[in-house]
């Protein structure tokens, strides 16, 4: 039983739902350490054969890190926040099991982040992508300055997080960030009937296959390095603490 999300499994399908809807399905400290933990034991339970993950309700599937903690980390935790995230995200994506995300509403900053940490995409029409990071004087950290680049191309992904706007899902499907979008009330029969037929394959191929694919970006490691660090020198900035708190007061931040 997890406080902040629910699972489901039905033949070998583990439906993993993060399920904080006032809070748009944030991530706290307390999903993250959930769905750790939950990903630790798709990988080890053999009656599980894969994963999709997906946000309570339909106005968000994840909106972001939690940013109403990020005023209490100080200056030195920016780059453990930001391991903490990337190391969670890289335990998704070397998962030997298919997992997709299936998004409904909002992937922004973190959301936008674990949904590229899965395998593979599907959104509904009204899904909205975003790195807002930007408004609140920080960058991605949970491996999005990696992940986008890989996912849409450098240029795309610079121009994204420069401006730090939502992107709406047919946008998102135009430069490859999802790979299908559907109507919100087809997205989950979608989703599970294509995580159906991946499911029939055999197992073994299925872990090979991701691990080999895995290995065509195996040059990403100095560069996760390189965003925790680069998060950590813009993390508890003066620029932080006003986007952040200009969040939390529900105003434009007024950068100098
Ligand atoms: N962290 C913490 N709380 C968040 C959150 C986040 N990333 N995103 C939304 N929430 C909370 C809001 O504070 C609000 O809580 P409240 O009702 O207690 O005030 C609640 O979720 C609903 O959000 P709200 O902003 O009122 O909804 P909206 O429809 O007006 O706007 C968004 C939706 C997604 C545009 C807006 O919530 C937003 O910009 N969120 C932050 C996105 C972001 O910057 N993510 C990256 C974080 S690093």
């Amino acid at each position: 039983m997890y406080s902040t999300i629910i699972t489901e499994q039905h033949e070998g399908l583990l439906k993993i739902i993060i399920n904080r809807p006032d809070k748009l399905n944030a991530l706290s400290e307390t999903v993250l350490a959930e769905l750790k933990e939950i990903i630790l034991d798709l990988r080890k339970d053999s009656t599980l054969k894969g994963a999709l993950i997906t946000g309570a309700g339909e106005k968000s599937f994840v909106a972001g890190a939690d940013i109403s903690g990020f005023l209490k980390a100080g200056r030195n935790e920016g780059e453990q926040l930001a391991k903490h995230g990337q190391d969670i995200f890289s335990l998704i994506e070397k998962t030997q099991k298919p997992i997709m995300a299936a998004v409904y509403g909002f992937a922004l900053g973190g959301g936008c982040e674990l949904a590229m940490s899965c395998h593979f995409r599907y959104a509904s029409a009204t899904a909205k992508f975003g790195q807002p990071e930007i408004n609140l004087g920080i960058i991605p950290g949970y491996g999005g300055t990696q992940r986008l680049t890989r996912l849409i191309g450098k240029g795309r992904a610079m121009e994204m997080m420069m401006k730090g706007d939502m992107i709406d899902a047919q946008e998102a499907y135009r430069i490859g960030l999802v790979n299908k979008v559907v109507s919100a009330e087809k997205l989950m029969d979608e989703a599970e009937n294509t995580m159906r037929v991946i499911l029939s394959k055999p197992q073994p191929a299925l872990a090979a296959l991701i691990e080999a694919t895995n290995a065509a970006h195996d040059d990403t490691t100095e560069g996760f390095k390189k965003e925790a660090e680069a998060f950590s020198r813009a993390f508890a900035s003066d620029e932080m603490i006003e986007g952040v708190t200009a969040f939390l007061e529900k105003r434009k931040p007024n950068f100098k």
